[in-house]
């Protein structure tokens, strides 16, 4: 005999109820997606190992983007991939303004007022070495070296025209850095600050560097990324960043990351929080649908639902355009 005190059915088998046990809905607003911009003005490259993703040139951003923005698309975040011959081992290019980004803000504010355009802020794409910082004479991590030059190239996005910067480096104090010198171009009122606060040093952005052709040269990112297995490291972490002045906190990656989403939800509960769904979980869903292991747009769909359950507010994922169309249906 069930006992009277054991029934959960009614409350969700009806196709209205069923929406009312959840507690956030996805919306077309609370999605950012990650485009990588090449500096061949002309070029659309398809990435081997990113289904359905492209290395764009500044020039093939609008028949790209513009079908999504009358789709309602609200964010984008822009990774630059200059070609090897800038790179050195400062990061020099990371603000040219002729370079991938400067040029892809000013052409998408253009085109497009009211997207946010989002600036990923790192070195590793223009460093000659690979890593996402400035090293010493030993290829240790000079952070205070590194934070200046994160904090100079964040500025530059935003006086391009970024509404928002990302730094996802991992260098100690660089959001404190960032918001000063937002603060001291008289950009801080305009311009928001997005920490990858916890950032984990994950097997999951192998697709990614294969994409931005930013894989480090020598050692890995072991110095300044987190274990996978700390919890703690990202809680302090989330917690720092807070006070050093983040207006949104990530967790990154997303979905091995879970238990980290709740932590940042509840240690910084009047921050938005954002979960990154890397270039490895996108890998891994696509190719799982296509061998036959699940149907994609039911994984796709209960990806989301769990970052949202976790606690996250926005998602930054690939599968955005996927995500337009169907919340279109
Ligand atoms: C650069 C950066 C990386 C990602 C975002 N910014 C790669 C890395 O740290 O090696 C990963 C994004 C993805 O895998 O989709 N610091
Ligand atoms: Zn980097």
């Amino acid at each position: 005999m069930v006992q009277i005190d054991s029934l959960l059915h009614a409350g969700y088998h009806n196709p209205t109820t069923r929406p009312w046990q959840v507690e956030r809905t996805l919306t077309k607003g609370s999605l950012m997606y990650p485009i990588f911009i090449t500096d061949e003005a002309d070029a659309k490259i398809a990435i081997p190992s990113m289904p359905n993703q492209y290395r764009l040139g500044v020039n093939r951003l609008e028949e790209f983007i513009g079908p999504l923005v009358a789709k309602g698309l609200r964010a984008v975040m822009l990774f630059g991939v200059p070609s090897d011959s800038v790179k050195d081992p400062f990061g020099t290019a990371a603000d040219d303004p002729n370079g991938p980004v400067v040029l892809a803000i000013t052409e998408l504010k253009r085109l497009y007022p009211t997207l946010l355009v989002s600036c990923d802020v790192c070195l590793c794409e223009y460093t000659s070495h690979g890593h996402c910082g400035h090293l010493n004479e030993d290829n240790t991590i000079n952070n205070t070296a590194s934070v200046k030059r994160l904090a100079e190239v964040a500025v530059n996005y935003a006086k391009a025209g970024a509404d928002n910067v990302a730094p996802s480096d991992m260098m100690d104090g660089r959001i404190r850095a960032i918001k000063q010198g937002l603060h001291d171009a008289g950009l801080s009122h305009r311009v928001s600050l997005m920490a990858y606060s916890a950032k984990y040093a994950s097997a999951l952005y192998g697709p990614f560097r294969d994409a931005a052709c930013s894989g480090a040269q020598f050692g890995d990112r072991s110095a300044y990324q987190l274990p996978p297995g700390s919890r703690g490291l990202g809680r302090r972490a989330i917690q720092r960043d807070m006070h050093e002045g983040a207006d949104m906190i990530m967790v990154k990656p997303a979905m091995f990351y879970l238990d980290i989403i709740r932590d940042a939800k509840e240690l910084a509960p009047d921050h938005p929080i954002a979960a990154y769904q890397v270039s490895g979980e996108y890998a891994m869903i696509h190719h799982s649908a296509n061998a036959g292991v699940f149907d994609f747009k039911t994984a796709v769909l209960e990806s989301m639902a769990s970052l949202q359950r976790a606690g996250c507010n926005l998602i930054i994922t690939y599968f955005t355009p996927d995500l337009l169309d169907w919340l279109e249906q």
